[in-house]
């Protein structure tokens, strides 16, 4: 498509993003109503301002930019990804699928006025799990497909509770309920891949057909704080000890497993944590992935006995509390599947399907509504690392596609 006059590019949103949660080492971290994470939800909302959108803020802090239709009763077609990172992030997860959909709808308005159907780009608040024990906060409330029993009381590392942080950054903690959405047709999310399929097979672009599920557990081991020096190793009831068996034990069984399993442990701590002590307690994470979830379930109970067999063996208990489970996504929906080959083609990108090991949020619209997926290539297939890096005419072409199928969705006319 052809620009016409002057319009926001995805890449400057990005890079005007970047800036916001840039640790001093370098890395991103927008953690869910942190300081940094209102900063960029305030810019995005002046960006979506910018780019001549209606600009609202439900009541969990998820912010969209409306460019409202003729045929206002119709359901939205709606498009964004979310604006938390992991800790020491890149810039392009989540925050890529929002810049991406705010330059489209300023694109299209520029250039072709007032959709019949209305588009909307959303910056939903939460989507990586990085900060409390619950993740899909954004989409999962949106969708209504998360029952978040219980959730407001869930506590960050600091203890700080769900609850408190959501009232220190000005929003009501009992009004989640009140952002849920039933008026929409179709969700469409631009991401990067954060794998290296489309790099090795030289694609542009991914047109993703399914998410894999997940689990993820905490994992407590209990033991005996007892001294380092006078401690016999006979005696010892060392919750470090068994945990790291553990976790050797954990990657063995997955690379045995294969089929496309992960099983990654990415966070332990250690109690008391002091040199001349015995760790009498060990908390580590626990995140299992497969397309399946009969795999992910076998994989989970195997796992667990052969914890437990561990635990026994060096007098020590350990017990499993599983804080997340996504299912796999019902597929996502085949007829944007095939417009967006159908536009890959007629522009000249090279295209491939792929499926997802990385959790999105259009994974839970698609047990609502019409979903699709827009890869573009990570270099060297990195992501949740500052290494995370998308080419700007990579970026330049996911935004072209991104684009044409909004065209076709809200203004009705095929082929831009
Ligand atoms: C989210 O990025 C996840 O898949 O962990
Ligand atoms: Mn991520
Ligand atoms: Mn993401």
């Amino acid at each position: 498509m052809e620009a016409h006059g002057e319009r926001l590019h995805a890449a400057d949103i990005l890079s005007q993003l970047a800036a916001i949660g840039l640790e001093p080492d370098g890395g991103i971290t927008r953690l869910l109503y942190d300081p940094a994470w209102r900063q960029a939800q305030q810019a995005v909302a002046r960006i979506m301002g910018e780019a001549g959108l209606s600009v609202s803020t439900d009541a969990i802090g998820n912010v969209y930019g409306k460019l409202e239709g003729t045929d206002r009763d119709a359901p939205s077609f709606v498009t964004g990804s979310h604006i938390d990172s992991v800790r020491f992030g890149g810039q392009y997860d989540g925050a890529l699928g929002i810049a991406a959909g705010i330059a489209a709808l300023s694109k299209l308005k520029q250039s072709f006025g007032q959709p019949r159907r209305t588009l909307e780009v959303v910056s939903f608040c939460e989507e990586e799990g990085s900060r409390f024990p619950l993740a899909y906060w954004g989409s999962g409330n949106v969708t209504g497909c998360k029952p978040f029993a219980g959730s407001l009381e869930a506590a960050d590392a600091q203890g700080v509770s769900l609850r408190e942080a959501m009232a220190g950054a000005g929003y009501d903690p009992s009004a989640h309920r009140d952002c849920r959405r039933t008026d929409i047709e179709a969700f469409v999310e631009l991401h990067i891949e954060q794998g290296a399929v489309l790099e090795r097979e030289q694609r542009e672009i991914g047109i993703v057909n399914a998410i894999f599920g997940q689990r993820r557990y905490f994992v407590d081991v209990e033991g005996r704080s007892d001294h380092a020096g006078t401690t016999p190793m006979q005696m010892r009831e060392d919750a470090l000890a068994a945990a790291a068996e553990m976790i050797v034990r954990l990657r063995k069984a997955a690379l045995e497993t294969g089929d496309g399993l992960v099983a990654t442990v990415g966070m332990l701590e250690v109690s008391p944590g002091i040199a001349n002590v015995i760790p009498g307690n060990v908390r580590f994470s626990l995140d299992i992935r497969h397309r399946e979830e009969t795999a992910i379930e076998d994989f989970c109970d195997r796992t667990f006995l052969s914890f437990s067999a561990i635990a026994a063996q060096h007098r020590v208990t350990a017990r499993y509390t599983c804080w997340l489970s996504e299912l796999p996504s019902p597929p996502m929906d085949a007829e944007l599947r095939e417009r967006l080959a159908r536009i890959c083609d007629a522009s000249g990108y090279a295209h491939l399907e792929i499926s997802s090991g990385a959790g999105h949020d259009a994974g839970l619209f698609a047990r609502i509504c019409k979903a699709a997926m827009i890869f573009v290539p990570s270099r060297g297939g990195i992501s949740h690392s500052p290494l995370e890096y998308t080419a700007p005419e990579e970026i330049e072409r996911g935004c072209d596609v991104l684009t044409q199928l909004l065209y076709q969705l809200a203004y009705g006319e095929e082929g831009l």
